[in-house]
């Protein structure tokens, strides 16, 4: 279980981002944040990988308080899958064990294969051994995404942070995306920071952050009906599928 606790914490001195903020997130479970653009989600995530210690409250994983922690210890636990995906100038392949620099290259391409890389990594010049980034061929943004997933998936940590992109992929892209996403939260504890409505309906709990806390919380059939800035937000942040001519409403 990850518990925050009273937790506040700014960038600047003069006001609170997140102010005393109080949730927990279940082990095995799937949780979504919402809450509108600027309104702290990233900087929660951040929070939850150690990088910031000047915060005030708790935060524990399990058993074990954050600030106790070293930076490194709380990153064993934890895979996050962010926005902006960061290839080195190097391999294919080592861009990816990255994960797990003690990996095989045997298990690097089942990683590969469960984040449906593998068939356009076959299809680049060199395979796996083709340079990436500046110097190398450039990835699309479904590409960069599903080698950030099979590093994750490589490194096979209990806690899958997922912060979606605020827009969507082309719909084939999409798919592939997702069904690389299922492949690593298999038997995982998930944050995802959704954006899309399949990921929130999906979600065992969703949390609201607005003025540095939470404000609403439960199932997206709930919300819809009680949660009032919720239904706010449903009606602008979140990105509906469109199948074919039909958008989807649930
Ligand atoms: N490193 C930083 N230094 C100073 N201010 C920051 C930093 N990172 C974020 N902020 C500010 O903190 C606020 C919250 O940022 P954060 O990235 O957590 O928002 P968010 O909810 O993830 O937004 P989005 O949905 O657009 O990704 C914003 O006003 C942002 O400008
Ligand atoms: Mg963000």
């Amino acid at each position: 279980m990850i518990e925050f606790s009273d937790v506040s914490y700014s960038y600047n001195e003069n006001e609170n981002l997140i102010s005393k903020c109080t949730f927990t997130i279940e082990k095995g479970k799937k949780t979504a944040l919402v809450g509108a653009s600027g309104s702290g989600k990233t900087t929660i995530f951040k929070l939850l990988c150690g990088f910031y210690d000047t915060y005030e409250g708790d935060i524990s994983i399990g058993n074990f308080n954050l600030s106790k922690w070293k930076l490194s210890e709380a990153r064993k636990y934890i895979s996050i899958v962010g926005q902006d995906i960061y290839l080195f100038n190097d391999t294919i392949i080592e861009n990816i064990r990255l994960g797990n620099i003690n990996a095989s290259d045997i298990e690097v391409k089942n990683a590969a294969k469960k984040a449906y890389a593998h068939e356009f990594i076959l299809n680049t010049k060199n395979g796996y051994n083709t340079i990436v980034g500046e110097r190398g061929i450039q990835l699309s943004g479904g590409q960069r995404q599903r080698i950030a997933i099979a590093r994750a998936i490589l490194k096979d940590a209990p806690i899958i942070l997922l912060d979606e992109p605020t827009s969507a992929l082309d719909t084939k892209a999409e798919y592939y995306v997702q069904q690389a996403i299922e492949n690593l939260e298999k038997e995982k504890t998930v944050f995802v920071i959704a954006h899309r409505l399949s990921t929130i309906i999906n979600s065992d709990k969703i949390l609201v952050l607005e003025n540095g806390k939470i404000i609403e919380k439960g199932k997206h059939k709930e919300l819809i009906k009680n949660g009032m800035r919720y239904k706010e937000l449903y009606k602008t942040q979140i990105i509906e599928e469109v199948k074919g001519n039909e958008t989807i409403i649930y």
